[in-house]
């Protein structure tokens, strides 16, 4: 039968084909499947790979008795129970380089889109308004930008609106003055960010100490008119604070990606119309998706052929 991988979400099929094109490679696609099927079905596989919709939980992690290597075509592996990977002795490993710059247009896009309220203005023309004084947006050029975690992608949107003429101030505990130099911004700590920026944009992983960093203090830290765009993972703001905010006028828009829960129907702050927002769109391009597939997929043939995996 050989080493039987089974794909929980929907991957590239130009991505998995280095897995396709395996001879000790059995491939299963299981993205139709409800929870209870992949609950039961779980033991028969040696690798999951998944993206952010499945959530690899201890439960199934302990049903999983032939697990050997987790992969998560993406960044984020906040979708996956680590210690219990890790108690069960199952390798987890992901693709953090090859949805940044998706992740990065996409940030540059909402901001964008935010600032000059093309979804609102868009929305009202499909309705038969012609209404050019509602939607004045402001300009980009010699704004601050606040860039909170300069990783991967915020480095990368740091250097796009560098084009935009803005001036970026960036929070990172690991970022050095010397780095800092390098990509022409300033480096602050996040007070500083909350006091000078006009926009601020969130880069971090969701981590015990990133649950809710921005909520009520910080946006009272803000400046007036603050406008946010999240493109890393929901829950990194507290949304009834940003709610909150909005109503107050003290936040002036914000543009989302990501959710503390997903997928949703109904949402609160989508009532807003100082809210734009998108399902989870960041790493959603062709080259993209066929790139962290390539990655993941790759790096199991690594496993299976008994060398080193690149991205654990
Ligand atoms: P990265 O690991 O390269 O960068 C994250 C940065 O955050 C690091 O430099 C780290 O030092 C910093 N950081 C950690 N804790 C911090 C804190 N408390 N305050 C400030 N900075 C902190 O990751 P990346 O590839 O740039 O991805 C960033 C985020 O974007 C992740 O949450 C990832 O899951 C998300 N993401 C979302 C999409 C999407 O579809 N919307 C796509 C790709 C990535
Ligand atoms: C990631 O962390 O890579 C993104 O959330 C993209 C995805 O969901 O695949």
């Amino acid at each position: 039968m050989g080493f039987r991988v089974l794909i929980a979400d929907p991957l590239s099929e130009e991505g998995i084909a280095p897995l396709l094109e395996s001879d000790d490679i059995h491939l299963d696609l299981g993205t139709e499947w409800t929870n209870q099927e992949l609950l039961e079905r779980i033991s028969d596989y040696d690798a999951l790979l998944v993206r952010s919709q499945t959530q690899v939980t201890r439960d199934l992690i302990t049903k999983a008795t032939n697990l050997k290597i987790i992969g998560r075509a993406g960044v984020g592996v906040d979708n996956i129970d680590l210690d219990a990977a890790t108690e069960h002795g199952i390798i987890v490993i992901n693709a953090p380089n090859g949805n940044t710059n998706s992740a990065a247009e996409h940030t540059m896009a909402m901001m964008m889109a935010l600032s000059r309220k093309i979804p609102q203005a868009y929305l009202s023309l499909k309705n038969r308004q012609w209404d050019r004084k509602k939607y004045i947006g402001i300009e980009l050029k010699n704004k601050t930008l606040g860039i909170i975690g300069l990783g991967r992608i915020g480095a990368e949107v740091a250097y796009r609106a560098r084009g935009q003429r803005m001036n970026i101030i960036a929070y990172d505990p690991f970022l050095s003055e010397d780095h800092a130099n390098k990509l022409g911004i300033k480096k602050g700590n996040i007070e500083d960010v909350y006091q000078h920026a006009d926009f601020i944009t969130i880069h971090t992983p969701l981590l015990k100490e990133t649950r809710h960093l921005l909520n009520k203090q910080a946006f009272e830290a803000m400046k007036d008119g603050v406008q946010i765009i999240n493109c890393a993972r929901g829950g990194i703001i507290d949304e009834e604070a940003l709610y909150e905010a909005i109503q107050a006028k003290k936040v002036a828009g914000a543009a989302l990606d990501v959710f503390e829960e997903e997928p949703f129907y109904e949402h609160q702050l989508l009532e807003l119309p100082e809210v734009i927002a998108t399902p989870h769109l960041g790493a959603s391009t062709i080259e993209a998706q066929e790139s962290v597939a390539i990655d993941v997929s790759e790096d199991v043939i690594r496993y299976v052929h008994g060398e080193a995996v690149r991205n654990p």
